[in-house]
């Protein structure tokens, strides 16, 4: 049996979509539920449902076998874990956004505060440029800090673009394009390898069925 960790939330719903075509089906109230693990119907795959930031610490560190999780959080955290697939799914984008009223003056600052809960890409990105960056670590609503003074702008996924415009914020700069994607632990794919192969061979068909 292969431990799958899996973000609650929009990547839940969509792995689940194109698992059951091949033969991984769960219970309908699998995504509702409070219980955290969760074992397919034909027994092949035992689900951990977990904290999207959580999904690549579990798969690293041995607690799954497994996990789907965003590119944006592979390339934040750079777990060391095998990442054989893009599912094609769960799009978005890293931005750097700043107040409609700022007008793109916040890429000519040579200091800019940025609020974000990506502070490695943003240090990063930024530095590339030959920016200063001061990093306001937050956890959620990141859009609120421009609108308080709090910082100059913000990184932050956007996918439809409507929390960036319900808050009167303007996207400035991508950083880089996001999702997806299938990720093992190292020591599982040889400690496994049959079961992880075969897996692999569904997911990969998965995928082909979900484009075709
Ligand atoms: C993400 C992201 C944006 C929003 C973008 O937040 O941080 O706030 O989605 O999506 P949109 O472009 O479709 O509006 P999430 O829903 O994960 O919640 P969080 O802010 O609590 O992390």
């Amino acid at each position: 049996m292969i431990t799958l960790a899996l973000p609650k939330g929009r990547l839940l719903t969509e792995t689940v979509r194109i698992l059951e075509p091949v033969g991984i089906g769960f219970g309908s109230e699998m995504e509702r539920s409070r219980v955290l693990v969760h074992e397919s119907v034909d027994r092949s795959v035992r689900v951990l449902l977990l904290r999207a930031r959580d999904v690549s610490t579990f798969v690293e560190y041995g607690g799954a076998d497994a996990g789907v999780v965003g590119k944006d959080l592979l390339m934040e955290d750079a777990p060391s874990v095998y990442e054989p697939l893009d599912l094609g799914f769960g799009h978005c984008r890293l931005v750097v956004a700043e107040p409609e009223d700022s007008r793109g003056e916040l890429m000519k600052k040579g200091f800019v505060r940025i609020a974000t809960k990506y502070p490695n890409i943003t240090e990063r990105y930024f530095s590339s440029l030959g920016m200063q960056v001061e990093i306001i670590k937050l956890y959620g609503s990141i859009e609120l800090a421009p609108i308080v003074d709090m910082a100059d702008g913000i990184v932050d996924l956007v996918s439809t673009g409507n929390t960036l415009r319900a808050n009167r914020l303007v996207e400035v700069e991508t950083i880089a394009a996001s999702t997806a994607r299938l990720i093992f632990n190292r020591s599982a794919l040889k400690t496994k390898h049959e079961e992880v192969s075969r897996f692999i061979c569904k997911v990969r068909s998965a995928v082909t069925r979900k484009d075709s």
